[in-house]
């Protein structure tokens, strides 16, 4: 039996996988900010209105003994839409356990996400790196990636918490169809 299997994630993932994006945070050295909880991802990847799918490695060795499976890494992604090339396929996150690297269970994963989304139709998959983590660059350039902030000059920006309400802050504009915008979250 091979001791590792990916899998799409269930709902009783939703601990494992808030466990090992602490670890993320942690690797990214931003665990003071980690805001996730399982509450929240099981409201968004398994409740009405699924915002995200989840691929996992389940450790077979160690979920033997456990009544829950124990996780040794995970792939989380959505759908968006690229209005050049449509639909197109986000990799929030990718994350292996220490413990585990260097064994081939990360390149499985990014190629089953891969094959995911060209199953879906996408024509892409994007996702984010910080430039400090050299060692992830490497891993996805190799694999054929390309990094767009060089040869395009591609800025990422956001609007959050209470500047995101301030810019929001009028009356819902009359024109806009609020149960048509609900539908398509
Ligand atoms: N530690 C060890 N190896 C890493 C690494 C890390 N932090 N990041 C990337 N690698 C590279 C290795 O150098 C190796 O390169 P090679 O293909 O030239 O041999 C390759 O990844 C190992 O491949 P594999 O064993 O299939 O990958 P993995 O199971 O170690 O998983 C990551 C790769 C990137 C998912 C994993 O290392 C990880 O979770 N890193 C920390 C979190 C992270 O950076 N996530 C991506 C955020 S953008």
């Amino acid at each position: 039996m091979a001791d590792f299997n990916i899998r799409l994630a269930v709902e009783s993932d939703c601990d494992e996988i808030v466990r090992l994006r602490q670890e993320l945070a942690d690797y990214n050295k931003i665990s003071d900010k980690m805001e996730m909880t399982a509450e929240k991802l099981r409201r968004d990847g398994f409740g009405d209105r699924k915002c995200f799918q989840c691929l996992v490695v389940e450790d077979m060795i160690a979920s033997a003994s456990k009544d829950n499976a124990v996780l040794l890494g995970y792939a989380l992604y959505f759908y968006t839409y690229s209005a050049k090339v449509g639909r197109v396929l986000f990799l929030e996150d990718i994350f292996v356990s220490a413990a585990h690297r260097g064994r081939g269970i990360g390149s499985k994963l990014f190629q089953d996400v891969a094959q995911v989304g060209v199953a879906q139709g996408c024509q892409r998959m994007q996702w984010e790196a910080y430039a400090w983590n050299k060692p992830s660059i490497a891993f996805y350039k190799k694999r054929g990636a390309k990094n767009i902030t060089d040869s395009e000059s591609l800025h990422w920006f956001e609007i959050n918490g209470p500047k995101l309400e301030q810019l929001a802050k009028q009356s819902f504009p009359a024109h806009l169809n609020r149960d048509v915008i609900a539908d398509n979250r």
